[in-house]
This record gives C-alpha cells, structure tokens and sequence, in this order.
C-alpha cells in the first residue's frame, strides 16, 4: 500500500430513545460523505455493554432500531458498509491488545469517564474504563482516516490517534521488515518513515450543530435526561412533537434580529439552531425572517417544520422495524463487508506483534 485509502468510520450505540440530537448533530451529517469516499457506519453494541447490561430483548430491539434510522436518514446500504459490532470478532480482538498498548494514565484522563462512573468509580465496570480503547480498534480495524464525531468524542479520538501513534512507534521495526507499512504522510524527525496505522482526523460537527434540552438550554439533548419533554425522539409521533416544542422552555422577549441577540439566551439560541439545522438554513437566515417575533409565533413554525421534515423519517424507521427480516438481511450483509477489511488487517497485526500461526 502506497496511502491509506480515504475512509470514513462512525458509530452509534444501540441504547435506545434515538433522538433529535443525534439524527441532526451525527447521523444527517453522515449522508453526504457517502459520495465522497469509503464509509462505514456501525452499531456499536459491544460498547452499549459498558454500562449494565441491558435485557437481550432490549438490546436486539435497540440495535435494529439503530439501523433502521441509519437507513431511514439516507444511510444507503448499496453506498455504506452497516452492521453490527459484536458480528465482527476484530474489534473485540484488537481491542485487548489495544488494552496492552494504552496507558492506565491516559485513560485516567478521560473526562466522558469521570462523568459514567460518577461518584462510585470503584463499582463501574472494567469495560466502561477500556471503552476508548474499543473505539480506537473499531476505528483502527478499517485503518479508517476519517471520523465525523461530535464535540464530547473528541479526546477519544485523541486518545485513538495517541494509541496509533506508539504502535507505530513501538513496532517500525517489524512493520518496516514485514512490508506491511505505509509512507507516513506527515513525516518528522520522532516518527518512523513507515506506519502501519493512520493517524485518523476527526471531523467535528460545529457547534451551530449542538442540539440542547428542550428544557434546559445549558445541556446537551440525551437520551438518559429523566424527562421525555427534554427530547424529540425519533420514535414520536406528529402530536408528541407538537406537544414538547409547545412546552419547550423559552423567555419572555422577542426573537432578536441578530445572531448576536442569541447570547446569553440558551433556549432561544437552542430553538433557532434547531430550526435552522432542520431547514438547512444559518441562524442569520431564520432570525431574518422570525427576528421581532414573539415564542408564541416561532413555536408553531418550528413544530411544523420538525414533523414535516421528521415524519417521513419517523414512518420509515417504523416500517423498518416491523417485521425484523429487511434489516437483518441488511446487517449481515454489512457484517460480511465489514469482515472482509478487518480480517487481513488483524492478520497483520498478528504479525507485527508476533502472535505464532500454526494453522
Ligand atoms: N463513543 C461514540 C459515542 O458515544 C460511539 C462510538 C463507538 C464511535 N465507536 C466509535 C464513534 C467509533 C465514532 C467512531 O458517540
């Protein structure tokens, strides 16, 4: 190999109550990087384990869920490689020996696990702690270059590109003897010439893409906020849509005119961004037209506009899960593309580490 080849990995987990957030912050954002290169799109459900276990019956549910929103957003099968994790033994694999590469302090630094274990660090799961070192081998596995993620993923991705980064360090001496590496594409005087994993590039999604609680315009949109109201699930239905941009959380003034007006205004600035994210217009754009005008006005825009814009969505994904042949077909299909890629990368991990083959 002469490049890594350009390619676009991402993941969602399959832990229910898919929601507005992440179809505007991730997944819409996802459908047009399919004509620009390779992309792979995953259901990472061996890292919806970290945190409990949830019941068999959910965890299937919400896996085919997740696929049905990838396609039911634009995800096109015939495009993009889609599956699920756990169908493909590579990542586990390069997982663990990604837990022998990593540092106890660099995970030690992880803010999204401070924030999951909470106070009672000592009872959180052995898995929840290695999780970054999972999503380093999933992005790895495809030696993929690319990762579109949102702000609060961003130190795992450093954390993927740290661990490349003492592989290929640890190891140029065998990847160079073995043939199995790759001209560096920024060369400098510390890193080998040849590397054998890419430094992969995130590619963060604005912050104008943010998607907040409708109850609270401080905090991120999450599926485990307690109240449903905080949400638009996309599982919802027109009347639920209408009801929570109703009750949605706003303040007595006017709309501004300017973008600027927006600060120090989160659920004002939240509902703009929201409109605007779901007409593929800027904030400058929605204020020329709602600037003066009172919530009262604003807010039966916005609820047209989210079912409009949602509700094919929400009815494919519908359709998709009613009956589970479709998308199972189309997961097992992605599982054998997907296959297909990380087997002969282990096979050189195996390789490069000096794993013995005696078959
Ligand atoms: N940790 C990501 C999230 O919670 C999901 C994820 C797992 C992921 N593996 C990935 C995202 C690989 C991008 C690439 O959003």
């Amino acid at each position: 190999m002469t490049a890594f080849k350009p390619r676009v990995f991402s993941g969602v987990q399959p832990t229910g109550n898919l929601h507005l957030g992440n179809y505007l912050g991730a997944v819409s954002r996802w459908v047009p990087l399919q004509d620009q290169m390779e992309t792979i799109f995953c259901v990472v459900d061996l890292h919806a384990i970290t945190a409990g276990f949830p019941s068999s019956a959910e965890l299937q549910g919400a896996t085919r869920e997740v696929t049905a929103a990838y396609i039911a957003a634009g995800i096109d099968p015939k495009k993009s490689i889609i599956f699920n994790q756990s169908q493909v033994r590579e990542h586990a694999e390069l997982a663990w020996i990604f837990n022998c590469v990593a540092r106890m302090g660099w995970l030690n630094r992880m803010t999204q696990f401070k924030e999951k274990a909470g106070k009672n660090k000592e009872n959180a799961s052995v898995g929840l702690f290695a999780y970054p070192n999972l999503m380093a081998a999933d992005i790895l596995a495809y030696r993929a270059t690319h990762v579109p993620v949102g702000d609060d993923q961003k130190q795992h991705l450093e954390l993927t590109r740290d661990i490349a980064t003492k592989f290929n360090y640890d190891f140029a001496e065998n990847i160079k003897e073995l043939g199995l590496g790759v001209p560096n594409p920024t060369p400098s005087p510390e890193v080998p010439d040849e590397i054998f994993f890419p430094l992969t590039e995130p590619m963060i999604a604005g912050p104008a893409t943010r998607i907040m609680s409708l109850r609270d315009g401080t905090k991120k949109m999450s599926k485990s906020d307690p109240s449903d109201l905080s949400r638009i699930n996309l599982t919802d239905d027109a009347d639920a849509i209408a009801k929570k941009v109703k009750k949605a959380k706003t303040d007595p003034e006017p709309l501004p005119s300017e973008v600027d007006g927006l600060k120090e205004r989160p659920e004002a600035d939240n509902l703009v961004g929201i409109y605007a994210a779901l007409a593929g217009q800027s904030k400058e754009e929605v204020l020329s037209e709602f600037g003066g005008q009172q919530f009262s006005a604003f807010k039966p825009a916005l609820s047209d506009l989210a079912v409009t814009k949602l509700s094919p969505m929400t009815d494919e994904m519908r359709r998709l899960t009613a009956e589970t042949s479709e998308i199972d077909a189309i997961l097992q299909d992605g599982a054998e593309k997907a296959s297909a890629i990380a087997e002969p990368v282990l096979k050189d991990v195996r390789r490069i580490i000096g794993f013995l083959e005696v078959r």
